[in-house]
């Protein structure tokens, strides 16, 4: 959809469609009194509908002169919990525009919507529009409805900004669901790395891509280790945003898994179709990055995405094998299902070497993820308080959010291995997205470290909102938003 801001006008007197988005709690008296759709809005409260505890989309048709136009009014009840009011708001009145095929729209905000709101209305309109049709053929293939909606509530720059910006965050998410949603016989380790040297074509991003033989030189044993059993060989993703002189990078590390069967340590068939999102870490990097270049932040940022498919087969690796981490540890492999953070070790290592201001790494590391938190928010651990504090915070923003779990020392214990300096994975099921923090952990020296475990919020059951079913792109937005403050 195209969004623009312009003059004020007055709606009656437009050809144009209208969305009159308003707050239920305090708008209603204020609304009737300043429309001139009096009669239907006095008729809806009186049904109650505008003073519905929940966010309602009411649309009704009108006859203006000749033409006819459909008004849609949108009450918005922010209840103090749902961060998100106004991107599912936005979300369901995209749908609408589409099914209705309203080509173009005014779009009213009312007096007491700032423009943070406005904004996240905006993201709502764009993401619940997102559509996965790449497979489709015929009619369902064709690009879908897109409208010409101009605001006309306000020309502040203010709200110029944060409509652009709305635009930026959900484009970068939607390069996340893509990638997601793409199956994996679409999307190899290759073709994910030809895709990031697509994206960032002339852009300020430098794409350095590290080959199997790069990564026999750099000694990335536990990352290779991962790819062995796999015909795609594994890559590793280099992306250089350097927008800030003489200042240290804040390095993003994601989990690219293009495919996670378990390997020999089987995973049962049922939704094993899903883990063709086990790259959703490296997704949320890349569309991250995409964001952060398109926002020209200032800052220098390096993005690194290990990729890899985890198969079983007569050359795959096997539980019980030793294998050995870029920093020298040796790791004893006893379940080969627990391989994102094998690719992880390394990357970290490798992360390392840039002398980073932070790392922050972004994973769908743990089916106890979703055991602990639900699909409503995804697990954040590290080892630095002020930096876990400032990424929570910005949910409130972003409506992605992060719940800290412990780095507890006694868990190091779970880790101890007879063979090698550390196992892969504790021999219990406890605590286990911690423990699998814990096992990263040793790969970072000493340098401020968050994990993101996003494994609960990788997809969406249904479509509802902002919220598309299928793949949701969790974690880009909050990657995008570390840098607002910088
Ligand atoms: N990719 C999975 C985690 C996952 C599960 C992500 C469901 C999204 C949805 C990961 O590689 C995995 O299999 N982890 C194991 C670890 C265990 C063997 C210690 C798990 O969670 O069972
Ligand atoms: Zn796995
Ligand atoms: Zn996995």
């Amino acid at each position: 959809m195209d969004i623009r801001c312009k003059k004020k006008a007055a709606y009656v007197n437009s050809d144009e469609h209208d969305i009159i988005v308003y707050q239920v709690e305090k708008e209603i008296k204020k609304l009737v009194k300043k429309t001139s759709v009096d009669a239907v809005l006095e008729s809806l409260k009186e049904t109650k509908q505008l003073c519905d505890e929940k966010t309602t989309c009411t649309s009704f048709p009108l006859q203006n002169g000749d033409k006819a136009k459909t008004v849609i009014l949108v009450g918005v009840a922010k209840a103090k919990t749902d961060m998100n009011a106004f991107r599912h708001a936005g979300g369901e009145v995209s749908r609408q525009i589409k099914s209705k095929k309203l080509d173009s729209v005014s779009l009213w905000f009312t007096d007491s919507i700032d423009e943070e709101s406005a904004g996240q209305f905006c993201e709502g309109i764009h993401l619940g529009g997102y559509e996965f049709n790449r497979f489709k053929t015929g009619d369902d293939n064709k690009e879908s409805h897109q409208a010409k909606i101009t605001i006309r509530s306000s020309e502040s720059k203010a709200l110029k900004k944060a409509v652009s910006e709305a635009r930026i965050h959900a484009e970068a998410q939607c390069v996340s669901r893509d990638l997601a949603n793409t199956p994996a016989n679409f999307l190899t380790p290759k073709d994910f790395s030809d895709y990031a040297k697509k994206l960032f074509k002339g852009t300020d991003v430098e794409v350095k891509i590290h080959k199997k033989k790069d990564l026999e030189k750099m000694k990335m044993g536990a990352f290779l280790a991962v790819a062995q059993g796999s015909q795609n060989e594994p890559y590793l993703v280099e992306l250089l945003y350097n927008n800030a002189s003489k200042k240290k990078p804040t390095v993003l590390v994601g989990k690219g898994v293009t495919f996670d069967t378990g390997g020999i340590s089987i995973k049962p068939s049922k939704s094993m179709s899903d883990m063709k999102a086990d790259m959703s870490g490296a997704a949320a990097v890349i569309g991250a990055i995409y964001g952060i270049q398109a926002l020209g932040r200032k800052t220098n940022v390096c993005g690194l995405i290990p990729l890899a498919e985890n198969m079983p087969s007569s050359s795959a690796y096997k539980p019980g094998d030793v294998v050995t981490s870029m920093n020298g540890k040796t790791i004893e492999v006893i379940n080969t299902d627990a391989e994102g953070r094998l690719l992880l070790a390394d990357a970290l290592c490798y992360a390392t070497t840039k002398k980073p201001a932070l790392i922050v790494d972004i994973a769908t590391l743990t089916g106890a993820c979703s055991i602990a938190l639900g699909d409503v928010a995804s697990a954040i651990l590290g080892n630095n308080q002020k930096e876990i504090e400032s990424i929570c915070n910005q949910e409130t923003k972003t409506g992605e959010r992060f719940w800290q779990l412990p780095l507890y020392e006694e868990y190091k214990e779970y880790l101890k291995s007879d063979v090698a300096d550390l196992l892969n994975c504790s021999e219990n099921r406890l605590a286990g997205t911690a423990t699998a923090a814990i096992f990263l952990e040793h790969f970072i020296e000493n340098y401020p470290w968050i994990h993101l475990d996003i494994a609960s919020m990788m997809d969406s059951s249904a479509t509802k909102g902002f919220q598309i079913k299928g793949m949701t792109g969790f974690g880009c937005r909050t990657l995008i938003s570390i840098f607002d403050r910088n």
